[in-house]
């Protein structure tokens, strides 16, 4: 573990920036970068969501909450702890009330996301996995940075933007701790996965420890944790429309050396991210090394959002050119080669093995004896989806489903890919969203494949946890990919289904099951981005222009190269 103490610098160096960039405005600004006469000038172009929103948090204080003596907190408005929660997003007070109906959970979510806070001198940075005291604590008393995501997103939302900016700068200050795992050092980049509080009572001081993947369980780093943290600066940039914290030299750098980590030059022949299993949302070995669908969609994402981040300065250029051909590049290779329909399943059925050299249509050598079977009952005539993972002779058929709805969001999937991924859904909702939203990953692995993939892990056994668990923190990106591509009615529906559980069952962090029907085996109860996932989607549902944070349109620019030598078609 890294002790690291930390305080806040904040430095308010102010400069525009665009808010969406097309490939045309990037060739634009490529071209620009050559000319070192001409400075850069690129104006940030407000939406109206985006007005719509700082316009809602004028005025407001910056948190409705303050610490009692005795270090718990309170709110303002409410000192005996009884708050009025979604005040300012407007639940008491539904914009269309026909279709949207205030639900007594919200009012319950919104407490146990405040309980969930955790503070570091004075201020709140983040929030805490689970408070569930039932069971041993593990890390789940720690602020995870995927975990916070949600929460974040929903105090965005609502109006309550310091919290999100204190984690930023507080993982930020992390980020530059020295870190190493027994004699070995990790890049400069790596941001944890997790940090905690600690509390001492004798010297009343506080200080926090991070884990970089040195006391995770596998010991594995958070490849995701640097995508998320871009991911949210970018939200928070768009919801306030405060592009100064963004433009911090400190945010820069950080954003620069996360980006090092991810686009340094070796032995790659693809663009995909190369991984080792483990290092994602899915955080124990689960066959998910390689080229892992879910670290392909973020690290798409991320690259998005840094490119509308990123300053034109001298360390900054290079930045820019560089990830413009790396997102140029992994969307052929995602759009191309990850990308299954029933089309390309057919193509695939009838490969010619070992062909050589650059004519070769079966390019990964893959093996049509390796597709599993249930594949061909699952795939609809409509629809489609990003597997698992390419590489060498190796395709993993499973579905994942935060991997595809990022894929969405990001506009990694071309309009049609989107449309098909909800169409699989839809055709498959029993088997993907079933009595509880929503599976992280169909089917479950069985058996031998189960002890030869997952080392016989007994918290992923067939139906459970990672292995075919639902985890209803899935709910905002299943709510946000259905905006985007038009079908709230899809969204209400799994809302519906998670309100009839959820609060009842008190918020697990994950189903078992193939119909997510029992609580999870050893699910924590209260988890905050099980409360926090069901928040950001009905808000989101609520108000679509939300969507704006986390989602990016497509760059058109990118559609004719891939049409020319795409191997599918839609
Ligand atoms: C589990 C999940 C991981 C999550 C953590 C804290 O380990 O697999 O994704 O971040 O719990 O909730």
């Amino acid at each position: 573990m890294s002790m690291v103490s930390v305080d806040v610098t904040q430095n308010g160096s102010v400069r525009s920036i665009d808010t969406l960039c097309t490939a045309a405005e990037i060739d634009e600004c490529l071209s620009r970068l050559s000319d070192r006469q001409r400075p850069l000038n690129i104006e940030r172009q407000r939406s109206c969501d985006e007005r719509s929103l700082s316009e809602l948090s004028m005025g407001l204080s910056p948190h409705p909450f303050s610490r009692n003596a005795d270090n718990s907190f309170r709110f303002m408005d409410h000192p005996d702890g009884v708050l009025t929660p979604g005040r300012r997003s407007g639940f008491n007070t539904p914009r269309s009330p026909n279709v949207f109906e205030t639900h007594p959970m919200v009012a319950e979510a919104w407490e146990s996301l405040r309980h969930a806070l955790v503070f570091f001198r004075g201020q709140p940075v983040g929030t805490i996995a689970a408070l569930d005291s039932s069971e041993e604590n593990l890390n789940y008393d720690q602020v995870f940075v995927r975990d916070f995501v949600p929460s974040a997103l929903a105090f965005l939302m609502n109006g309550e933007p310091e919290i999100v900016k204190n984690f930023l700068l507080k993982t930020l200050r992390l980020q530059s701790w020295e870190k190493k795992i027994d004699r070995f050092q990790l890049g400069e980049g790596v941001m944890p996965a997790s940090f905690k509080v600690l509390h001492d009572p004798v010297r009343n001081t506080e200080t926090l420890m991070a884990d970089f993947g040195e006391s995770a369980i596998g010991r594995v780093a958070p490849v995701d944790s640097g995508f998320w943290w871009i991911i949210l600066l970018r939200a928070y940039t768009k919801s306030t429309g405060d592009s100064s914290l963004a433009e911090m030299p400190e945010c820069q750098k950080g954003m620069r050396l996360i980006l090092s980590l991810c686009l340094s030059e070796g032995f790659d022949t693809f663009p995909t991210l190369l991984c080792a299993d483990g290092c994602c949302m899915i955080d124990r070995r689960m066959g998910v090394y390689g080229y892992p669908i879910e670290i392909q969609a973020l690290f798409f994402l991320a690259l998005r959002c840094a490119l509308l981040l990123l300053k034109q300065d001298a360390e900054g250029k290079e930045f820019v050119e560089r990830i413009a051909k790396r997102l140029h590049a992994l969307s052929y290779h995602m759009r191309s080669y990850f990308w299954l329909d029933l089309k390309q399943l057919n193509d695939i059925y009838r490969y010619k093995t070992e062909e050589y050299s650059h004519t070769a249509v079966n390019k990964f050598n893959i093996m049509p004896d390796s597709l599993p079977e249930w594949v061909f009952d699952f795939m609809p005539t409509h629809g489609g989806y990003f597997i698992g993972n390419v590489g060498p002779s190796n395709m993993d058929f499973r579905w994942f489903c935060l991997g595809n709805c990022i894929a969405i969001l990001s506009s990694l999937a071309t309009p049609e890919q989107s449309i098909a991924i909800m169409d699989l859904i839809e055709s498959r909702w029993q088997e993907l969203v079933g009595e509880m939203p929503l599976k992280a990953c169909y089917p479950a692995i069985e058996s031998h494949e189960w002890r030869i993939i997952t080392g016989c892990d007994p918290k992923n056994t067939s139906w459970s946890y990672h292995n075919g668990g639902s985890w209803p923190v899935l709910l905002w990106l299943l709510t946000a990919a259905c905006i985007k591509t038009g079908r709230p009615q899809s969204a209400r529906r799994a809302i519906e289904l998670a309100e009839t559980r959820l609060s009842k069952d008190n918020w697990p962090e994950y189903y078992d099951g193939k119909l997510g029907r029992y609580i999870g085996k050893q699910a924590r109860k209260h988890q905050t981005w099980s409360v926090a996932g069901y928040l950001v989607a009905k808000m989101m549902l609520e108000d679509p222009s939300h969507l704006g944070m986390v989602a990016l349109e497509e760059d058109k620019q990118m559609k004719p190269i891939l049409k020319r030598s795409a191997s599918w078609t839609l």
